[in-house]
């Protein structure tokens, strides 16, 4: 390939609203408690299992979550509700998903010092889009002013890096100028809150980047994508089942099983060897070894997962500087946790320094881009 396609421009938008895991595990156990006095008799029959407590420690611990974002507070700490509440927009109203994928974008097309006028294509990439159609990428597109197409993706905890490959290939085909990709992941709605094993996992936030060709770009901080890889291989362990066959089903559409659920452990120790050997291939296309990257921002689901799978590749313990953490604040936040990485901790990099962007998660999907510094 001739010419070089780069990442020009990152955004990141971050709710206003914070649960931190004491008023999680608080909610979460007053919860359990009114269930189980609800549920006493069946529980004593040994008809119904009782709701264990959840806790702080463990969950900080088990993952290094300190606390979460979320778009709307209200509802997802009550126990009486437990899921938050947002207010249905009409069909004329910009809906949710839309107007957190406009704020992260607009962040990026400044910091990529382009306009509207400048981008071919919209990709809104995520683990959920609100709704089937029209395609939030489409209504993103419009609200923006940008000319050509959009379209939506969807694959979970890897839609961000495999919107990012998308993009540089329609770059490097020559059919867009520059491509806007933009990962709102309000991941809010999916998250059962009633359940120990999984509520205190997820966090709402948005990110986007500009892809574009050298031929244009002229911002601050570039980084030259050296090449994209992806894999992915059927897996049971992170799924969720809600989708529009419910209602054929005569399913509960809002059952357990429709909200995201997980063998935590199998996936801990499956994707961990999967994701250093998928990196260490995909540096090995450039002769580069692991010691030779200055930053890697890897995918945000639990912090032992991101300390073992750097302690695979370098042999050590890779420092905060090498591969910041933002799970701590920002918990598991779908596809979005390398880009936040990446958008918190990039304009320290010198020219010519190469980093790695890496997700990894449902499907089972990775993705990585190794990139260097413009
Ligand atoms: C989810 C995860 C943090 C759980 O941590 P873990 O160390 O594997 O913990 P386990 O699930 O083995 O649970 C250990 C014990 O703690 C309990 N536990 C689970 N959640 C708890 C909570 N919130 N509070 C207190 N105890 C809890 C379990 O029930 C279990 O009890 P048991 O030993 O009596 O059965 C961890 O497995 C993980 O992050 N895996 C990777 C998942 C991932 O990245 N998924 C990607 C999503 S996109």
């Amino acid at each position: 390939m001739s010419k070089k396609i780069l990442i020009s421009g990152v955004g990141l938008w971050t709710p206003e609203h914070v649960i931190t895991n004491e008023e999680l595990v608080d909610s979460y156990n007053a919860y359990a408690d009114k269930y189980n006095a609800e549920n006493a008799a069946e529980i004593d029959a040994g008809n119904v299992v009782a709701k264990p407590h959840s806790s702080a420690e463990f969950i900080q611990k088990a993952s290094g979550i300190k606390q979460r974002y979320i778009y709307r507070k209200d509802g997802a700490l009550d126990v009486d509700r437990m899921r938050p509440l947002i207010p249905e927009r009409t069909d004329e109203e910009l809906s949710h998903q839309a107007e957190i994928a406009v704020v992260a974008a607009k962040k990026a097309l400044a910091a990529a010092n382009k306009k509207p006028e400048d981008i071919d294509a919209v990709i809104v990439s995520c683990a959920y889009t609100q709704r089937a159609y029209p395609a939030v990428a489409i209504e993103v597109q419009h609200e923006l002013g940008i000319s050509g197409f959009a379209f939506d993706m969807l694959v979970a905890c890897s839609a961000a890096t495999f919107g990012m490959h998308r993009a540089y290939e329609m770059v490097a085909a020559g059919n867009a100028r520059a491509v806007l990709v933009i990962n709102p992941e309000l991941v809010s709605p999916q998250v059962n809150y009633t359940d120990r094993d999984s509520h205190f996992i997820f966090g709402d936030v948005a990110t986007a980047t500009v892809v574009e060709s050298e031929e244009t770009a002229n911002a601050e901080h570039v980084f030259d994508i050296l090449s994209t890889k992806a894999v992915t291989r059927f897996s049971n362990n992170i799924r969720s089942n809600f989708g529009y066959m419910s209602r054929a089903h005569d399913a509960d559409p809002y059952g357990a099983d429709k909200l995201f659920h997980q063998e935590g452990r199998k996936v801990f120790k499956e994707v961990c060897p999967m994701a250093a050997e998928h990196i260490e291939t995909h540096l090995q296309q450039h002769d580069l070894a692991p010691a030779d990257v200055r930053r890697w921002w890897l995918h945000q689901a639990n912090i032992n997962m991101n300390l073992l799978i750097a302690k695979r590749l370098l042999g050590r313990e890779a420092t905060a500087d090498e591969a910041p953490i933002v799970l701590d604040r920002y918990a598991n936040t779908a596809s979005a946790g390398s880009v936040i990485a990446f958008a918190l901790h990039h304009d320290d990099l010198q020219r010519g320094d190469v980093g790695v962007l890496c997700s990894f998660g449902a499907g089972y999907s990775i993705g990585s881009l190794v990139v260097q510094k413009r």
